[in-house]
């Protein structure tokens, strides 16, 4: 088969955010690379196809080398995230079929304020929280119990995820808000802190989807504070990154295995993803809450995605060859 791997640069200077971001968005062409490795191992003509500032060229390089299907691991359109889904879509007014969730669900689920509506209107938990929009002076967290939590509404790869996200009073809360408006241009979501463990959960396929080995993200005792802060999960050879560890399988009785799992797959559903994704949870007193659902996450080798499906019996080019063979199924049902 002929896959064109799709991912995006960025520009060299960001329009927001922090200097120390563009590590995590540096990293699709070293995902990219793999991707197209795995594919020529078992024998398919794999060529990558950069997305950067000119949508023209994308489009002709894609035109010219035609391919069967295309792996779409864009992640945004030149140093947008919000641009996520408009990728995603573009593939599809080309009629070019591609791997990944539908841009619906890529643009509902990086709303993570949005996605949280949804989750609480068919009733899967996820903690209780308030968004605060740019140009809010006055949050309206009432009801919300500290120690609060502060992340950006639209951001993934932990940005703008420090030890100070963790608010205990009403001054932490307004300069960590102020800090999210200024920074990261997009409103603040507080969210009641979930003190507890957490688990990543991929979820693999399409009817019937796959839960596969659930994952744990280990906290050091020493760290400062237990979160998958940026510095844990990017900035190697950080103390945070030193005491942030995944392990897989989780070890979880059979009870809150089937409990995490199950929810993370209603989660896929629900907001209608496709053919991969990760949830993340945090469970307290054996109650589960969703943090929020990456639909296009990272599909490195050395990422959680891939290694909780080796742990459940699929090699990272099993991986791979199954997750274009979802699209190529979708290409010969289009054109039945
Ligand atoms: N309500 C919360 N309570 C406790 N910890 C939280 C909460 N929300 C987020 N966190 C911590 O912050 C981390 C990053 O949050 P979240 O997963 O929402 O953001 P992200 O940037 O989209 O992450 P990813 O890197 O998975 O794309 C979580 O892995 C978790 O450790
Ligand atoms: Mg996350």
């Amino acid at each position: 088969m002929r896959v064109a791997v799709c991912f995006n640069t960025v520009p060299a200077v960001a329009g927001k955010g922090e200097a120390v971001d563009r590590i995590s968005e540096e990293g699709a062409e070293a995902e990219a690379l793999s991707v197209a490795a795995a594919l020529r191992q078992r024998g398919h003509v794999a060529e990558l196809i950069p997305l950067g500032e000119q949508i023209d060229s994308f489009i002709v390089g894609l035109r010219t080398f035609a391919p069967d299907v295309a792996f779409n691991l864009c992640e945004g359109f030149w140093g947008e995230s919000r641009r996520e889904m408009h990728v995603a879509a573009l593939f599809d007014l080309l009629g070019v079929y591609r791997t990944g969730s539908p841009p619906l669900c890529l643009g509902l689920t990086q709303d993570k304020a949005r996605t949280k509506d949804i989750l609480l209107q068919h009733g899967l938990p996820t903690p209780k929280s308030a968004l605060v929009r740019p140009g809010e002076k006055f949050p309206r967290v009432r009801g919300l119990d500290y120690p609060l939590f502060v992340k950006p509404r639209f951001e993934d790869a932990s940005l703008g995820i420090t030890s100070d996200s963790i608010v205990h009073n009403e001054k932490e809360l307004l300069r960590r808000i102020a800090y999210i408006h200024a920074t990261y241009r997009q409103g603040a979501l507080v969210e009641e802190y979930i003190d507890g463990r957490e688990f990543n959960v991929a979820i693999f396929g399409n009817n019937p989807a796959e839960v596969l080995p659930i994952s744990e993200i280990r906290f050091a005792k020493g760290l400062d504070r237990p979160i998958v802060s940026y510095a844990g999960k990017w900035l190697e050879g950080s103390p945070e990154y030193t005491a942030t560890e995944p392990i897989c399988p989780a070890r979880l009785s059979k009870k809150d295995e089937l409990l995490i799992g199950h929810l993370a797959l209603r989660a896929y559903r629900l907001l209608e993803c496709r053919d991969y994704a990760r949830v993340d949870i945090r469970m307290r007193d054996h109650i589960p809450y969703i943090l929020e659902i990456n639909a296009n996450p990272d599909i490195s080798p050395d990422a959680g995605l891939a290694r909780s499906a080796r742990v459940g019996g699929h090699s990272y080019p099993d991986l791979v060859e199954k997750i274009v063979g979802m699209a190529q199924k979708r290409k010969e049902a289009g054109h039945a």
